[in-house]
């Protein structure tokens, strides 16, 4: 596993050691479904994994090292691919025994991958049958833990949604100092010039940019990941907040940490795909 470590002081009276992975991108599919998916899900093997079960593999390890080593295991989305029966078994049969805290990311809501806009009403219709297969909440979950409220939050197409901010300022009123975990990382200048300047991609893919630097991305993409003053004006107050002690985030594949507020920093991890992994731990 490539395992980076973070250590954050905080003042606990004991601490708390979690281990934080995402996007695995399980992409298994059977007769279950139709032809189409399963050619999909050789597709997807081959981009992820070389068609090999190296994903599945990965994830089992990350679950046998937070067993070993950790308090608990946090995944921020991105487990499986697409929705199919079998990745569906997959998550339940594998991770149902297991401790877990897991926050959706874009692709459990993906029927077909790439198929369609990407908005509430096709995460809706995704939704309930995804949802069977996790044992929490996939869109908004919290647990105290040691002291610390680790708090998950569905910010996966780029927006947040109304009824999470408010689930969210109630957490807030525990007093407790707050991990975030969240899919999409949250803009800051740093990542912004990595994923754009550094990587040479044509849009950052991540939340909360301002209008002026996404102006130039094509319009689908402009359209997607533009923030609304409600995705804005949360953005402000969760920075704003001296509780939240950092954030951690997936969904690039690819490690990054940057400050995001004055109390703050936003971690990024690598692909659970390729077995990269942050053992976070808290003190
Ligand atoms: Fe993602």
């Amino acid at each position: 596993m490539g395992i980076k470590k973070i250590g954050l002081h905080i003042g606990l009276q004991s601490p708390v050691k979690l281990l934080h992975i995402s996007d695995t991108h399980l992409s298994f599919a059977d007769s279950r479904d139709d032809a189409r998916k399963q050619k999909l899900a050789e597709k997807r093997s081959q981009l992820f994994e070389n068609g090999t079960h190296a994903c599945l593999i990965h994830l089992l390890n990350a679950m046998d090292y937070a067993v070993e080593h950790c308090d608990l295991l946090v995944h921020t989305g991105d487990l499986i691919d697409f929705v199919s029966y079998r990745n569906l078994d997959l998550v339940k049969g594998i991770m149902g025994d297991l401790d877990y805290f897991f926050v959706a990311g874009n692709h459990e809501f993906s029927k077909y991958v790439g198929e369609a806009v990407e908005d509430e009403a096709y995460k809706q219709d995704s939704l309930p049958l995804v949802q069977q297969a996790f044992k929490h909440d996939i869109r908004f979950c919290s647990r105290v833990v040691g002291g610390l409220n680790l708090v998950g939050l569905d910010n996966s197409y780029y927006h947040f949604n109304r009824e999470h901010i408010e689930l969210f300022k109630a957490e807030v009123l525990k007093g407790l100092p707050i991990i975030l975990f969240v899919h999409n990382p949250f803009y800051t200048e740093e990542l912004f010039d990595e994923c754009i300047r550094v990587r040479g991609n044509s849009y950052a893919s991540i939340m909360g940019c301002p209008d002026d630097l996404i102006a130039g991305y094509s319009k689908d993409r402009f359209e997607q990941q533009r923030a609304t003053n409600e995705d804005r004006a949360m953005i402000d107050y969760l920075k704003s907040l001296s509780l939240i002690k950092a954030v951690f985030a997936g969904h690039l594949h690819y490690f990054h940490e940057s400050q995001w507020s004055d109390t703050a920093r936003q971690y990024v991890v690598g692909g659970n795909f390729s077995g990269d992994a942050h053992e976070i731990v808290i003190t």
